[in-house]
């Protein structure tokens, strides 16, 4: 089966890395999948965990979520949405400010969802005031009725899964949601990358990064941290001072992100997945004071 896409686009989206991530899983989750950063969710949406813990701070993504989970917003009440809102863009380029306007004071989940499937390179930015602020792509039939098709499909893809599953979708800085972790549990740990993806919900201290660590070495929970290990500039400066030593393992391979503005973003990318659990039963996988590039190009 193919990876199903999320309904909505962002910044380190990890479409690419749903296969790999599966296959580093190793066993099936028996408690409930913990995404303390859960973006698209889309690694969720493929991993479809029965019980799940969705959280992130970006307000907009949960309210949207919850909106499919509830059904207040349906795949035929999107359908009509987007092909009203697009006619209008169609007319006029510069209704889609007056859809970012309208979103930026009422917060409405379906104006984004427009504004997330028209901007400018499919970003996810908010100013420091938390307003959304990227321009419009320049395409003002970006709503054809194909792409309308698609984005339906993707939030029907969406409430099929969630559906038959218990997830809980909420709106938590993740120092409390990893609080809430048990042995049985399973945590997918995706942050933004410091100094990368800089915007209002995507601001990442140094105080984010260490805190994050020692959540994670005190997990009783197993988990898999996404992070980056070098570029073709530099090298992650923290990742070897954060987890040398016996018990966690890595993984890393290239990877080269398309949703993104900056050449920085474009160019391939070795990331890194972390466990705290062995990832080849026969050696062991890579303890982390032998990192050794292991992967291919994605
Ligand atoms: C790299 S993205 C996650 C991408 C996701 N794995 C995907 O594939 O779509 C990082 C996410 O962390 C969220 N975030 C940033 N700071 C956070 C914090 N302190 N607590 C929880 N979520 C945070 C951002 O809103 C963003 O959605």
């Amino acid at each position: 089966m193919g990876v199903i896409v999320p309904p909505i686009k962002c910044q380190g989206i990890k479409t690419k890395l749903v296969p790999l991530i599966k296959e580093c899983l190793k066993t099936p989750i028996k408690g409930t999948w913990i995404e303390p950063f859960c973006g698209s969710c889309v690694v969720a949406l493929n991993v479809q965990p029965e019980q799940a813990l969705l959280t992130d701070t970006n307000e907009h993504i949960i309210s949207l979520y919850r909106g499919i989970q509830d059904q207040t917003i349906k795949p035929g009440i999107v359908k009509i949405f987007l092909e009203e809102e697009g006619k209008k863009l169609s007319t006029d380029q510069e209704y889609y400010y007056r859809v970012r306007e309208r979103f930026n004071k009422s917060k409405d989940p379906l104006d984004f969802l427009f504004l997330n499937r028209s901007c400018f390179n499919g970003v996810m930015r908010f100013n420091k005031n938390g307003k959304f602020n990227v321009p419009f792509c320049h395409k003002p039939e970006r709503f054809s009725q194909a792409y309308i098709t698609k984005i339906v499909n993707q939030v029907r893809a969406f409430s099929e899964v969630v559906s038959r599953s218990e997830w809980i979708f909420e709106i938590a800085d993740f120092r409390t949601t990893l609080v809430r972790s048990k042995p049985d549990d399973f945590v997918y740990a995706d942050p933004p990358y410091a100094g990368r993806h800089v915007d209002y919900f995507n601001t990442w201290s140094a105080n984010d990064e260490s805190a994050l660590i020692n959540h994670l070495k005190e997990t009783p929970s197993k988990f898999l941290l996404s992070t980056w290990h070098s570029n073709k500039y530099r090298s992650n400066p923290l990742l070897e001072a954060n987890w040398q030593g016996s018990g966690f393992f890595t993984k890393t391979f290239e990877h080269f992100y398309h949703v993104g503005s900056t050449e920085d973003l474009r160019n391939p990318m070795t990331e890194a997945l972390i466990t705290n659990y062995a990832l080849l039963e026969e050696d062991k996988s890579i303890e982390y004071n032998q990192l050794s590039f292991i992967g291919g190009r994605n």
